[in-house]
């Protein structure tokens, strides 16, 4: 049938005034978890220092469409890319003066990506090994998965314990074989927040004569500051022997805009095989020490602005923020009753699990939600239980106080209204399904059946901008049927579940 309304030559319609979409961007935005406030404690980091945002995004709007292609066409960008990494190098223990005096580094789009290429760099160096393995504690973050994944890596975890939730030193050398190209540690995790041994790991890598990273994408920007504030922060940077990189990201707790990770190496022929140089076609020789090519220097402008207004003394201040903010949480959770602590807090995350069968955890956070409090859940994980997550930030601060009372309410209600019973034929469903076995029609009856949905248009077209202000996104408002059900699959399932409901939400708008 032939759409009379259909225009091929006019797929975007006709232009409309940039007050419009303003308007249109942010009634979007209004769908979305609150960034700033101090009660979201996942995917931002918010330090709530007045004029910083300002300062960032004229920083960003500056340089945004300068390419990070050509640091010859642009060296604004190669100068504030080498502050970065010269900053970053100094506060991880390495630079002049110190043990690590030779230290060289890339900025990269974020954490996955410096890991990546951490993992490509270890590679690299040994082509020779035609079947390059990389060994990571089970509690590594996803990104060194995705990163063996892509780069025909394998992987080789090794169990953490759970009372330390931490990889003792003894199962990593265990695991490095002649195949190793990688040893990695956390520091600190981040489902936990917990540093591992970095000093006896890189020293059974470096004894085996393997590389050994550091994964401080999360914590890298805080441990410093915490340890001048006289926290027992125990060695993990390049003042440990044995540590050839480390990443750490500045869209994480330098509270620089989204974007920007810096991925340091001991010294620059660690970083060689990094980079990625072709000639050999007509067009310009590519020189790319990142996965990107062409890159905005927006991110990298942004970051510069913020940790030049920030400094040692703003970092140092909003540490001492997120510190106290941490404690009083964790205050908080010891003094209800059938919560416990993961882990005692050593960096800036609060993580508990629950002590009783009748305070159901994905209920507890969807009443924590409901109070205003976005916390993250973390599904059951070997001999690991179910937990929250909080990553905290020194925008908590002014809101601890608040916290502690709606935890009790919430917990309360969860009791009240008690653990999710998964309908037998979901509980069966998830035991036994296998991710092949999963079909479309499957899929998309779960999905309704959980009430996810599809987020409404952003465009002006028949009313679809008046959709995406009234919905509630496209979950439903309590999600720990989702969990439970999550929560009762394996791993494999879990992902494929994930994959074919995110793929259901990522259609087209015509
Ligand atoms: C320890 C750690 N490594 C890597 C990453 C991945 O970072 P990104 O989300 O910026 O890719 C994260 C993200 O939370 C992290 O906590």
């Amino acid at each position: 049938m032939i759409d009379e309304e259909r225009d091929e030559r006019a797929p975007l319609g006709p232009g409309v005034p940039a007050e419009t979409v303003l308007a249109e961007l942010r009634r979007l935005r209004k769908l979305d978890r609150p960034t700033h406030g101090g009660r979201l404690f996942a995917y931002v980091y918010d330090p709530a220092v007045p004029g910083l945002d300002e300062l960032a995004v004229a920083a960003y709007a500056e340089s945004a469409h300068v390419n990070g292609l050509d640091p010859t066409a642009f060296p604004s960008l190669l100068a504030m890319e080498n502050a970065l990494v010269g900053a970053a190098a100094r506060l991880l223990g390495g630079g002049p003066g110190s043990t690590a005096p030779d230290v060289v580094g890339s900025v990269t789009s974020g954490g996955t990506e410096s890991l990546i290429l951490a993992v490509k760099a270890a590679r690299d160096a040994h082509p020779e090994i035609a079947a390059p393995r990389i060994v990571v504690p089970a509690s590594a973050h996803a990104a060194f998965a995705k990163a063996a994944h892509y780069l025909r890596v394998a992987l080789d975890p090794v169990p953490v314990s759970a009372e330390t939730l931490r990889p003792a030193a003894a199962d990593i050398a265990a695991a490095i074989g002649p195949e190793t190209v990688l040893v990695v540690c956390s520091a600190p995790s981040y489902a936990h927040g917990v540093v591992d041994p970095v000093a006896e790991i890189a020293a059974v890598a470096a004894a085996a004569g393997v590389r050994c990273h550091v994964d401080a994408c999360f914590g890298g920007w805080t441990l410093p500051w915490l340890r001048r504030l006289g926290a027992p922060v125990p060695p993990f940077d390049f003042a440990v022997p044995g540590v050839t990189s480390i990443s750490v990201d500045l869209h994480k707790y330098a509270y620089a805009p989204k974007g920007v990770s810096v991925l340091l190496h001991r010294d620059a022929a660690l970083r060689a095989p990094q980079y990625f140089a072709f000639a050999d076609w007509p067009g310009y020789t590519m020189i790319n020490p990142v996965i990107a090519s062409t890159r905005s220097g927006g991110p990298i402008a942004a970051a510069y602005a913020t940790l030049r207004h920030l400094g040692d003394d703003g970092y140092l201040r909003l540490a001492a923020l997120t510190r106290d903010a941490v404690s009083g949480l964790a205050d908080a959770v010891r003094g209800v009753d059938g919560l416990r602590l993961m882990a005692e807090p050593e960096s800036t995350v609060v993580c508990f699990t629950s002590t009783d069968p009748e305070l159901d955890l994905f209920v507890l956070v969807d009443e924590l939600a409901a109070r205003g409090w976005h916390t993250q859940p973390q599904l059951s994980y070997a001999d690991l239980p179910a937990s929250v997550h909080l990553t905290v930030t020194a925008s908590v601060a002014p809101r601890v106080a608040e916290f502690g009372p709606d935890l009790l309410a919430a917990v309360a209600a969860a009791r009240a209204a008690g653990p999710v019973r998964l309908p037998d034929e979901l509980r069966a469903l998830a035991s036994t399904l296998t991710p092949e076995a999963l079909t479309p029609d499957l899929v998309a009856g779960l999905a309704a059946g959980l009430g996810l949905g599809a987020v409404g248009a952003a465009g002006d077209g028949a009313g679809a901008g008046e959709a995406s202000t009234s919905g509630t996104g496209p979950l439903p408002e309590r999600m720990a049927l989702v969990n439970a059900l999550l929560d009762a699959a394996p791993p494999a399932l879990r992902e494929r579940l994930l994959v074919e409901f995110v793929g259901l939400l990522q259609r087209p708008t015509w």
